[in-house]
């Protein structure tokens, strides 16, 4: 698996991955991390970790289309054959989802399809999870469409809600599941072991 891993934040998921095949339970090679703007953590992580980092402004673009463009082109410069989105706040161009089928993975925050969506993401998520009192929330890994949160749904993970939560202390014990569930996804899809049929995600031992 030669992985792009995008990404708009800080990075842990980023990280996150880079540890998992530094312990060799990962069996891939990050090729690429791509942000979607200058100075970003995930941008300073990669180029600690030797990892070409591209930024790819949709801003520079002018439309989707020549956005899909700038992707696909760095994406194949750098032979990339799977992609990571990692707190990636852009809609990936239908260019991009439909160039690699079922090869492109989404973390968010939550037990989808709850707290999901377009404009959910972030913060955002926890503080609508706390607003509606619900005991449970978790990180969920997708494939992506050209929907926000909505392709077939690979791993996912439940994180218990507390009285005390703020959405910060509830990002964070979320975060921590992400970091276990999204390597372990991606090992799925570097191991052969998933299927897809009729929009559903079938795992093999
Ligand atoms: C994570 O909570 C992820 O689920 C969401 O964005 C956040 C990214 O965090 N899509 P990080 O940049 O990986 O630290």
């Amino acid at each position: 698996m030669r992985l792009a891993v995008f990404a708009s934040g800080g990075g842990s998921n980023f990280a996150a991955i880079l540890d998992a095949i530094a312990r060799g339970v990962l069996p891939a090679t990050v090729v690429l991390l791509v942000a979607d703007r200058a100075g970003t953590g995930a941008q300073e992580k990669a180029e600690q970790a030797g990892i070409p980092a591209v930024v790819c402004d949709p801003r520079d673009s002018g439309d989707e289309h020549a956005y899909g463009q700038v992707l696909l082109d760095t994406l194949h410069r750098h032979g990339a054959d799977f992609i990571a989105l990692a707190g990636f706040l852009k809609k990936v161009p239908a260019a991009v989802v439909a160039a690699f089928p079922n090869r492109i993975l989404n973390i968010h925050p939550s037990l989808l399809p709850a707290f999901g969506g377009h404009g959910l993401y972030g913060r955002r998520v926890h503080e609508a999870v706390l607003a509606a009192g619900v005991r449970w929330t978790g990180a969920t890994v997708h494939l992506v469409d050209e929907q926000y949160d909505t392709g077939p749904i690979v791993l996912q993970d439940v994180v218990p809600v507390l009285a005390t939560d703020t959405p910060q202390t509830l990002a964070a014990r979320v975060l921590v599941t992400e970091h276990a569930l999204y390597p372990e996804a991606l090992r799925l899809f570097a191991t052969n072991k998933v299927r897809v049929e009729n929009g559903h995600v079938i795992l093999s031992s």
